[in-house]
């Protein structure tokens, strides 16, 4: 059978990324992380939008010379339908279709959430089978998302149990835009809660029933305490730095863990997969690692270069799709909400 390359383009947030897949071993994954948001603690839509168009060009052009092969030589392009934000997303949508278009090949639409879950299938070389088995639990955890997903077959995921508020990421990133510690808000209070005590401060954990998820307790707790201590000690911040991250991360992770807990119990399914960008959590990660050795799991955590939003992903499920001949038509419309189809 001939090679199969497939070039994925994502752009449903804030990174405008680009990947080719030589059948579904990664050759290239490009992105570029947009800086401009940092100034308001969050991410502007327009400016995203912006901020795309310039870079979708040069990023896909960069994906193609670096996996060493030109536009002619490609199967078809994936792109990221949804859901996202609807002026980043239109982006990568139209230039996709265009793209295609010209070079006569298919289209692929790819669900950004499927994406994130089947990053655990991106071969590295040819002989890389650390993939997990179908049926699989998977812990989504993103600053939109945060589901306990059954996955049976690349096309066939079941939501579990999500979030009925706030997403964790979310949490995380608020958390970190009152104490001052800038935006995305993941990666700071990763790198201090290193050094913290995760017990010096107690932050109050949802009860509700099933597998679903809560953060806004969490959060007006935290906000309430750091009121009153700040209110006693305005250097508060600088003094608990770490252990203020340290016990905020613990929250948290623990959270999750104990609702995927009840979820592998209760399914019986013991391959258990985290992804999304709080995958990239440190505490998160070791939280994994504890729960394979005390309870048996064998567990699937993401390179850090597949956990944020990269269009490794989006190739990945493009090759799935193209295998099964599920091409897109050219009409077809980018969604911004919706969790899987
Ligand atoms: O998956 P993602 O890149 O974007 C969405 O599609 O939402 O996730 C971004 C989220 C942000 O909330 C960011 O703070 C969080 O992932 N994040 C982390 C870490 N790195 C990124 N959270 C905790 N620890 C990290 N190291």
């Amino acid at each position: 059978m001939a090679d199969i390359y497939i070039l994925g383009i994502e752009s449903s947030c804030d990174d405008t990324s680009a990947a080719v897949l030589k059948n579904g071993v990664i050759l290239s994954n490009v992105t570029a992380s947009q800086e401009v948001h940092r100034a308001y603690g969050g991410v502007v839509p327009e400016l995203a939008s912006r901020a795309h168009q310039q870079n979708v060009v040069p990023v896909v052009d960069q994906a193609l010379k670096k996996a060493g092969i030109t536009k002619e030589q490609l199967s078809a392009i994936a792109f990221t339908r949804g859901p996202g934000l609807m002026g980043s997303l239109l982006v990568g949508v139209n230039f996709a279709k265009g793209f295609a278009r010209s070079l006569e090949i298919p289209l692929i639409d790819v669900n950004h959430l499927q994406g994130h879950v089947m990053a655990h299938f991106i071969k590295e070389n040819e002989a890389d089978d650390h993939m997990p088995p179908f049926p699989f639990i998977c812990l989504l955890v993103s600053g939109g998302n945060s589901q306990i997903v059954k996955v049976n077959a690349y096309n066939d995921m079941e939501v579990l149990g999500q979030t009925i508020d706030d997403a964790a990421g979310e949490a995380i990133d608020k958390c970190a835009k009152v104490l001052e510690w800038g935006y995305p808000g993941g990666p700071v209070i990763d790198k201090y809660a290193r050094q913290g005590n995760p017990h010096a401060f107690r932050f109050s954990e949802p009860h509700i029933e099933g597998f679903d998820y809560s953060f806004s307790g969490f959060k007006t707790s935290f906000l309430y305490s750091l009121r009153k201590w700040i209110a006693d000690d305005p250097k508060f911040i600088e003094k608990n730095k770490f252990d203020l991250a340290a016990s905020i991360e613990f929250t948290i992770v623990d959270i999750l863990m104990k609702k995927l807990r009840l979820a592998v119990k209760e399914t019986g399914i013991t391959h258990v997969a985290v992804a999304g960008g709080v995958s990239a959590n440190n505490g998160l990660r070791n939280a994994f690692k504890e729960h394979a050795e005390k309870y048996g799991w064998t567990i699937y955590i993401p390179k850090f270069s597949y956990t944020t939003d990269n269009a490794a992903m989006i190739a990945c499920v493009g090759t799935f799709k193209y295998l099964d001949e599920d091409f897109a038509t050219i009409n077809l419309p980018a969604f911004s909400k919706v969790t899987f189809k």
